[in-house]
């Protein structure tokens, strides 16, 4: 090994991914190390929880949790779009730490956002207010997929550089990096904007499988490089976005999705970094979600967590699932509906406390202070 220092995930570490966890630097004694920051989120409840082991308390975070409904967010983005946004190293260190220092919540979810690594590799996406993603040249035949080259770490320096300040920042609450999974990607790219149903992704999907295929290994290849270089620069955990999948049936998902998804998580394993997925609307599909391989399978708030537990194999924890409208009704439902999900919870072989969505943008942010310390004071465990 070359004089360097060990930098990002200390599971990639120990797990002896150099490529991922070890920077080449000239004048250092071989094996010289930083002090590491992520040793302690090891310890943090969050990654306790995502493996399954004992925890002082049920930890917390919102999915969402930054921007939106925070009038902090809405001033620095003042006159900077979205995706400029998600390529300023400044905003995106800022935005992932305002709430945290409002909400007393377990983990820090990178800002950024699914399309962030398409229009990296070129594809022209934009993000327009109040709509979401837009792509001007949609893709829907072979020829496209040339458009969808590998991602290399240097298209997204911005992240790197984010995820390096921001786990210095952190010091012990991990940091989760993300990606969109591999159906929701090819909604976007092939609907070429938002959708209800999901028509046209579909209509490739049944009836043109070679090109489905060809196009969901490529979006493949774009995420476990997305996710890896999320890692290699610190991230602790990550969390795979499949939100739209819940539109496939059982059947559909099994053989022209779940394939794809594997081979994510598989790649991701090495890592060591605890991996979520999550989708909406897939209590048909939460078993097949945890045979993809991840540790954790993210809920929605249409199926109770200890029907959950029920369809996911042994061996995985759960994360959600309180129904992220709840939070607008008076604070004694709030109350009441998040004891309900943590009773529930404690069926799971690990719990992380979550909503079944995002935060809704007209959510009072003093709800979700109040929120998280609830679900904090209602499950602390004696120690033993
Ligand atoms: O937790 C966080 O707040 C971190 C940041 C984050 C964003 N997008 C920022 C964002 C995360 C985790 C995402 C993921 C994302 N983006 C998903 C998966 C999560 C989910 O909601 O199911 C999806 C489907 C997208 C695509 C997307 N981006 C949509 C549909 C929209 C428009 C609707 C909306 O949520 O406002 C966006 C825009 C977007 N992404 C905003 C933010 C803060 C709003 C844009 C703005 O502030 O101008």
């Amino acid at each position: 090994m070359l004089p360097g220092r060990f930098v990002g995930s200390r599971a990639a570490c120990l797990a002896g991914v150099t490529t991922l966890c070890y920077e080449t630097i000239p004048d250092v004694q071989l094996c010289e190390t930083i002090p590491d920051v992520t040793v302690r989120q090891e310890k943090s409840p969050f990654i306790q929880a995502c493996r399954r082991e004992p925890v002082p308390y049920t930890p917390v975070w919102y999915m969402r949790q930054a921007g939106r409904s925070l009038p902090e967010y809405r001033k620095v983005r003042e006159g900077v779009s979205m995706l400029d946004s998600c390529t300023r190293p400044d905003l995106i260190t800022e935005i992932t730490l305002q709430p945290l220092r409002r909400y007393d919540v377990d983990a820090a979810i990178l800002f950024s956002d699914i399309v962030v690594p398409l229009r990296a590799v070129g594809i022209d996406v934009d993000i327009k207010a109040g709509i979401g993603p837009v792509v001007g040249t949609p893709i829907r035949a072979s020829a496209d997929l040339a458009r969808l080259r590998p991602l290399e770490p240097g298209d997204v320096p911005y992240v790197t550089e984010a995820i390096r300040m921001l786990v210095t920042e952190l010091d012990d609450r991990p940091l989760i990096g993300f990606a969109g999974g591999p159906f929701t990607l090819a909604s976007y790219l092939v609907e070429g904007g938002p959708s209800k149903n999901h028509d046209r992704t579909k209509a490739l999907m049944y009836g043109n499988p070679e090109l489905w295929h060809a196009l969901l290994g490529r979006l493949a290849d774009i995420t476990i490089s997305f996710l890896q270089i999320q890692v290699a620069a610190g991230a602790s955990a990550i969390q795979l976005f499949d939100s739209w999948v819940g539109a496939v049936g059982p059947d559909d998902y099994r053989h022209a999705i779940l394939p794809h998804t594997s081979r994510i998580f598989s790649a991701l394993r090495s890592t060591g970094v605890p991996c979520i997925h999550f989708g909406v609307g897939t209590g048909e599909l939460l078993g097949l979600m945890g045979e993809a391989g991840a540790d954790v399978v993210g809920v929605d708030w249409r199926i109770p967590l200890d029907e959950a537990v029920r369809r996911v194999e042994p061996g995985k924890a759960l994360q959600g699932n309180l129904d992220p409208a709840v939070l607008l009704a008076p604070w004694d439902v709030v109350e009441e509906r998040a004891r309900d999900v943590l009773v529930r919870g404690r069926t799971a072989e690990g719990h992380v406390f979550n909503l079944g969505h995002g935060v809704l943008p007209e959510t009072d942010p003093g709800i979700l202070a109040r929120l998280a310390d609830l679900v904090h004071a209602e499950s602390i465990q004696p120690e033993t």
